[in-house]
């Protein structure tokens, strides 16, 4: 397949069912992942550990593109080979996180606008020349009783309208992530009403800042009940809910959608994917860009010991291979062994 346009890299990565490693959590997240298995988060064991993951077996065929941060787009794995090219040689394209994280809005404290415009240009023309063929950012829009804002909403489709079309004049595929969080104890109807509007808005501010659809990937969450709601709505309902919001909202010339996690488990993260590709009926490819879902056994497997090495490669492949079989709508419960 050649990868010479925007396009192209974009449906490269979401063919035949591939989806996203997304390893680009920054230091202090990493942190807090190496907190939970007893590993200081050096710099030396977070290339370690996602030196371990580039080279599992299950990276071939399942994953088409890796989200990294800064630090990893910069270092090489031991054997001095760079993490980018251990990437690609598994068939798999380099992608950055551009944004610069979040600060509070001030228009209304409590919510959050992503920041990282300034020096935006600059930073993808290094990227572009390390390697990276693909980019994220991410919106955070948070649920409660009185938000989200319609400024918060707005003001974040705003820059993610002009961070997409910066990476392209830059000749990358910009992701573009508008996460509405699970946390809360709202409702699946309250999420969808959230989402929806949120992708509208989206979409308006992508075609007003004239990005070129085809070569953009959305990342965004799942239509899910809050994580402390009661009512916990069914996989069959996640699925339906969160079709019908794309499809009322997400142009059909759009090449691939790749979900976030978000803190679902990992097998229902792939479980609703799995549901959502048996209904079908929609033209974009709908596939996975999970860190947690994706990661989590891994990280458990490994510990931060060499000789966990095999068995948490074996975990990433198992996950990476599972998720494929989703992204197709051909995964069952019983695959998971
Ligand atoms: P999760 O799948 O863990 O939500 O991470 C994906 C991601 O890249 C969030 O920005």
């Amino acid at each position: 397949m050649p990868l010479n346009t925007l396009e192209e890299i974009a449906e490269y990565i979401v063919s035949d069912g591939k989806g996203i490693l997304a390893a680009d959590e920054s230091n202090p997240t990493c942190g807090k992942r190496f907190d939970s298995i007893g590993v200081e988060s050096t710099e030396t064991n977070r290339r370690d550990y996602r030196e371990m993951l580039f080279r599992s077996r299950g990276m071939k065929d399942n994953i088409g593109g890796v989200i990294l941060f800064d630090e990893t787009l910069r270092q090489s794995a031991q054997d001095g080979t760079p993490l980018v090219e251990l990437i690609k040689t598994q068939g798999a394209l380099p992608g950055i996180k551009v944004d610069k994280g979040l600060i509070p809005l001030d228009s209304s404290p409590e919510e959050t606008i992503t920041q990282g415009l300034n020096g935006l240009d600059e930073r993808c023309k290094e990227y572009f020349s390390l390697g990276a063929k693909f980019t994220k950012w991410r919106a955070v829009i948070k649920i409660s009783d009185s938000i989200p804002s319609d400024e918060c909403i707005k003001a974040n489709m705003q820059a993610l309208a002009r961070y997409a079309k910066i990476v392209q004049e830059n000749n990358m595929v910009p992701m573009v992530e508008p996460e509405v969080l699970m946390d809360g104890n709202h409702s699946i109807e309250r999420c969808y009403e959230v989402s929806c509007k949120t992708l509208q808005t989206l979409f308006d501010c992508l075609h007003k800042e004239g990005v070129d659809i085809k070569g953009t990937i959305l990342k965004p969450n799942m239509v899910t009940s809050g994580s402390l709601a009661e009512n916990q709505a069914s996989i069959q309902d996640v699925a339906e809910m969160t079709v019908k919001c794309l499809k009322e909202n997400v142009p059909s010339d759009l090449p691939g959608i790749t979900f976030l996690s978000g803190g679902q488990s990992d097998i229902n993260a792939t479980a609703h994917l799995d549901a959502m590709n048996k209904i079908g009926g929609f033209s974009w490819k709908l596939s996975f860009s999970y860190g947690r879902a994706l990661q989590q056994p891994a990280l458990k497997a490994w510990l931060g010991k060499k000789e966990n090495i095999t068995d948490a490669q074996a975990a990433l492949s198992h996950r990476a291979l599972m998720n494929k079989f989703a992204a197709k709508g051909e995964w069952s419960s019983d695959l998971e062994g």
